[in-house]
């Protein structure tokens, strides 16, 4: 086992050791390295102040450059990895031949339009905009929100930000400064990768990273007090709000295999380390809506390190993918040293805070059925349209035949202490013809299925009533009716307007 971690920062290898196993990235960073560019804002994943940008080999072997916030991502995170910060685009990068000191293009075109008066958030812009030019993507206009949604500015407004990202040339072959930069970096990480565990601790606070199955059981097995982490856009909050000491922390983002999506007879299977980045293109085929709230998933820099797994097994009652995934009829498995267990999703929320696994064992995997879903709807609530946890939010799937509904699944989340089935509403559905009344009927029986509470996302009486309404969408939306989208393919804005009460 080694006891330090070996990567590569701004085309320079690092060597980290005897750190506490709970030090973030920005910390260390800004108070170690005295690289102070990456700023901190929330501390808490909001704001992208601290937006540095992470270089990892994908599955398929093809390198991918994710924006990260470095203020909840674990130094133990970075084993292996090439991490690039805004100091390293002012040179260039070891390896790079831009003239020391120029502008890098993406810093250039935010001097080009102005987009910046304090300057406090510019670093993160910068960066998210250099993890998007690197990958090639997300820099046309309509994606260009998507691409910036993770970074605040509280004083330049978003418009000339928008402008210069919408100006940044993405070239097929990069400029001869970046081919270079990448070539160093590719090689450099090819030079540090190695098999061992690494286990960075100050004595106190352990992180443990493995890279095999059998290492992650066993320093499981032998660490008392573990908590497993994933992407640690949960876990990093106990550490930088809540404070809370986490002895030792065990991860699975390093763990061979644990990063793949598979075909597995019938299902999709997610491993315990794909980020929502990664899973959204498989999970959303043929299932737009569900492709919809997963692109409202936090933001580009949360879903390139939050977890599927993670959303599922931290239990929270208002996480976005447990109601869709069990208005899909997805199952979870669970290893442990005696076990090896599959179960439907929804058996495995039990209540507040209580899921149906043991305390040795860890989720290893989503089962999601590749089955066709073509009346799967799926409609998230929140107060902001990008980057909010939901208030309510509502997945349905329903199979038909001759006319008649022959099985509803209807889920919500938002509506009670877990992510639930909504069973009487379910029970007026099955049955009933495929008609508008039929789910005003059922939308009546959701007071039956819910207390929802209040609190600072919404009241109950908000929550019941956006709930029925969402079934009453979901009704329309099925027999036929044209039901407005915020975005994606439904109605334009001039076919609301057409639509709406008095228009001529
Ligand atoms: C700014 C911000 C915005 C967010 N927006 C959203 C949003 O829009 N919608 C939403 O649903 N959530 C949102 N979240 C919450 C969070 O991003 C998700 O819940 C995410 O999927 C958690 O995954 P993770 O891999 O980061 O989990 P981690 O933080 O690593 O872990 C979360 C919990 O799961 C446990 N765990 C992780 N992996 C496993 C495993 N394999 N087996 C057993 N236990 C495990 C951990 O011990 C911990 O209890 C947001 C968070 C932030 C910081
Ligand atoms: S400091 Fe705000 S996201 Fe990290
Ligand atoms: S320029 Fe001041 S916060 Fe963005």
């Amino acid at each position: 086992m080694r006891d330090r971690i070996t990567f590569i920062l701004n085309n320079q290898v690092e060597q980290v050791s005897g750190i506490a196993g709970d030090t973030t990235l920005l910390n260390w960073l800004r108070q170690t390295r005295g690289l102070t560019g990456s700023k901190e804002g929330c501390g808490e994943g909001d704001c992208g102040a601290c937006t540095v940008v992470v270089a990892r080999r994908q599955a398929d072997g093809t390198m991918r450059w994710h924006p990260v916030n470095a203020c909840i991502q674990f130094m133990g995170m970075l084993e292996g990895v090439s991490v690039t910060t805004v100091e390293g685009l002012r040179t260039g990068g070891a390896g790079g031949n831009m003239q020391d000191g120029a502008l890098h293009p993406c810093q250039q075109v935010m001097v080009d339009h102005h987009a910046s008066q304090c300057g406090f958030c510019t670093p993160g812009f910068v960066m998210s905009l250099f993890a998007a030019w690197c990958n090639g993507e997300g820099l046309e206009p309509a994606e260009i929100d998507t691409t910036l949604a993770g970074n605040l500015c509280r004083c330049t407004g978003y418009r000339p930000i928008v402008d210069a990202a919408a100006s940044l040339e993405v070239r097929a072959i990069p400029p001869v400064f970046e081919r270079q930069r990448r070539e160093t970096e590719a090689s450099l990480m090819a030079a540090i990768a190695h098999d061992e565990t690494v286990c960075l601790t100050d004595g106190r606070r352990s992180f443990t990273a493995p890279a095999s199955l059998d290492g992650f059981l066993q320093s499981f097995a032998q660490s008392q007090d573990v908590t497993i982490v994933s992407g640690a856009t949960d876990v990093g909050l106990w550490v930088t709000k809540q404070n809370r000491n986490l002895p030792n922390m065990i991860w699975t983002g390093r763990v061979r295999g644990f990063d793949r999506v598979e075909r597995r007879g019938a299902h999709w299977r997610i491993g315990p380390a794909v980020t929502h980045e990664a899973a959204m293109s498989t999970l959303a085929k043929g299932r737009p809506d569900l492709g919809e709230v997963m692109r409202r998933f936090g933001s580009a820099q949360v879903r390139a390190s939050g977890t599927v797994c993670g959303n599922i097994a931290n239990g929270s009652p208002i996480g976005d993918l447990p109601p869709m995934l069990i208005a899909l009829a997805a199952e979870i498995e669970l290893v442990g040293p005696a076990s090896n267990r599959r179960l439907s999703l929804d058996a495995f929320f039990i209540d507040y805070g209580r899921q149906d696994r043991g305390v040795d064992e860890f989720v290893s995997g989503v089962l999601v059925p590749v089955t066709p879903t073509p009346l799967f709807r799926a409609y998230k609530i929140s107060k902001r349209f990008d980057q909010d946890i939901s208030a309510v939010l509502g997945a349905f799937n329903l199979t038909v035949s001759e006319g008649r509904i022959t099985s509803a699944r209807l889920a919500f989340g938002g509506m009670a202490a877990t992510p639930k089935r909504a069973a009487a509403a379910e029970a007026a559905l099955t049955g009933a013809p495929l008609e508008l009344a039929s789910f005003e009927a059922a939308a009546a029986e959701l007071a039956v299925d819910f207390t929802p509470i209040t609190d600072m996302r919404a009241s109950a009486d908000y929550r019941l009533q956006v709930a029925a309404n969402l079934l009453l969408k979901y009704g329309l939306d099925v027999t036929g009716a044209p039901v407005p989208r915020l975005t994606g393919a439904g109605l334009s804005a001039d076919d609301l307007r057409a639509a709406a009460p008095g228009a001529g």
